[in-house]
């Protein structure tokens, strides 16, 4: 099968590759970039795993193909931490709530926080609920999960407020 050269920026940095036309995008991160910290699960848009900003807003990577990111910006897991390593807000309140078990939703549930906090920096927790409604969670019965996003708020507040 025939391939396009794809110029894609992610977390900050072009990456530049070769992807055939039905290659998606979870496939590509994971396979052609060796950013396999996004998870696949359903393969079909229901269960979130996939889930990564695209030009910051989530989205599911199992339901896109690489080609249409094609000049566009993705943002995945391996994007939160800093420049130093250290983790992000969003991180360390899944961290200090125990907002996660087995892992596996994480990666897409930290992207949906992530995505929720930039446009809402107080949500609620109906609006926190609402924002994870499609990504599933197997283990923790999502109630650590939104305690981690509220924490994960008042964090960002407090650094704002000491900016
Ligand atoms: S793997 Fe993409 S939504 Fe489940
Ligand atoms: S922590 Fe196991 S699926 Fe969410």
């Amino acid at each position: 099968m025939s391939t396009m050269n794809i110029t894609i920026t992610v977390n900050g940095r072009d990456r530049r590759a070769d992807a055939a036309p039905r290659m998606t995008l979870i496939d590509f991160l994971r396979d052609e970039l060796r950013l396999t910290g996004s998870h696949i699960g359903c393969e079909h848009g229901v269960c979130g795993a996939c889930t990564v900003l695209l030009d910051g807003d989530p989205i599911r990577a199992c339901l896109m193909f690489a080609v249409q990111a094609d000049g566009l910006s993705v943002t995945t897991v391996e994007g939160l931490e800093d420049e130093t390593g250290a983790l992000s807000a969003v991180q360390d309140a899944f961290w200090e709530t125990h907002a996660l078990q087995c892992g596996y939703c994480t990666p897409g549930m930290l992207m949906a926080a992530q995505a929720l906090l930039h446009e809402n920096d107080d949500p609620s927790d109906a609006e926190i609920r609402e924002a994870i409604s499609g990504n599933l969670c197997r283990c923790t019965g999502y109630q650590q999960i939104v305690d981690a996003i509220k924490l994960a708020a008042k964090t960002l507040s407090t650094e704002r407020a000491n900016a």
